[in-house]
């Protein structure tokens, strides 16, 4: 059977990577690290799973915590689910399919909320609000966005952007945002160089196996996607991967028992 929507499309083409965004172990590792009493962690939301990459980092680094991967796309799900058979960590690892802006979450219950490169699908203000309500007093959200690291962006490069990202922030713009929203900046940094490539590289290999692909839609998308990776390292001094770790800022008790009507839960004494 062809590829029939652009779902299909985008599993065509991601689907044999190993991630679907920039970012390493080092870096998702170094992000954990600076999230207070990480010991404590019990309750993890990871947010736009995509491949898992991330889901199993942090599965690995909190062995009392429970993961909840959440991912839109049905084969991601499945691929999580399976690995989490397979490495025995199915007692800990749920993956679910939903949409990380409408899953329903009772209100502070997790510890740390991961979104590595997905923030964007809902919108950093947007996030910063709806997510936060989910978090336990002192919980975290962490997240990595593709950001302005200088005040302005060479003009096409600028172009390029307006085009196909027109929300991207500047990296000086996040810590107010965030505490706007009732978050503290707990650490930021930039993915380094080898953080970026960890992605891009694959993906240039994967767009040179689709050269000869016979499906239209499969061959636009690789168009496209090599404009990017040429526009993100050509100008790779003035844009790229910040991480930022945050901490809810006020109080919000956390709930006692089970989550109630929330469609995520955890299993009993967790
Ligand atoms: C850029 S990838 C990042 C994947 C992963 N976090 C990583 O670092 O490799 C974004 C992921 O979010 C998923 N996604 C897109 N919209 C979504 C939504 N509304 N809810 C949940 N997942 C979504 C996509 O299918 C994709 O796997």
């Amino acid at each position: 059977m062809g590829v029939v929507s652009i779902d299909d499309v985008m599993y065509e083409i991601f689907g044999p990577l190993s991630q679907g965004a920039p970012g390493n172990d080092a870096s998702t590792l170094r992000a954990l690290d600076a999230v207070p009493c990480r010991d404590t962690l019990r309750r993890v939301l990871d947010l736009g799973a995509g491949h898992g990459r991330t889901t199993f980092t942090l599965a690995q680094a909190l062995p009392d915590a429970r993961i909840t991967a959440v991912e839109i796309h049905e084969p991601f799900v499945e691929r999580i689910a399976e690995r989490a058979r397979k490495s025995g960590l199915a007692e800990r690892v749920h993956a679910m399919c939903g949409d990380m802006a409408k899953i329903d979450v009772a209100a502070g219950r997790i510890d740390l909320i991961w979104a590595e490169g997905s923030i964007y699908v809902v919108g950093m203000e947007r996030a910063l609000v709806m997510w936060r309500p989910w978090l336990r007093a002192g919980g975290c959200l962490a997240f990595s966005d593709f950001v302005r690291w200088t005040g302005d962006l060479p003009e096409e490069a600028r172009a390029f952007w307006a085009g196909e990202y027109p929300d991207m922030a500047s990296e000086a713009e996040i810590p107010s945002r965030a505490e706007a929203a009732g978050y503290r900046v707990v650490c930021s940094f930039r993915l380094p160089r080898n953080a970026h490539e960890a992605y891009y590289v694959p993906l240039e290999a994967r767009m040179a196996e689709l050269a000869g692909s016979a499906d239209a839609d499969v061959l636009k998308a690789r168009e496209d996607i090599r404009k990017e990776i040429d526009v993100v390292r050509r100008f790779c001094d003035e844009a790229g991967y910040t991480f930022f770790v945050l901490q809810r800022a006020d109080g919000c008790a956390p709930v006692a028992g089970d989550i109630g009507s929330g469609s995520v839960t955890w299993a009993a004494g967790r």
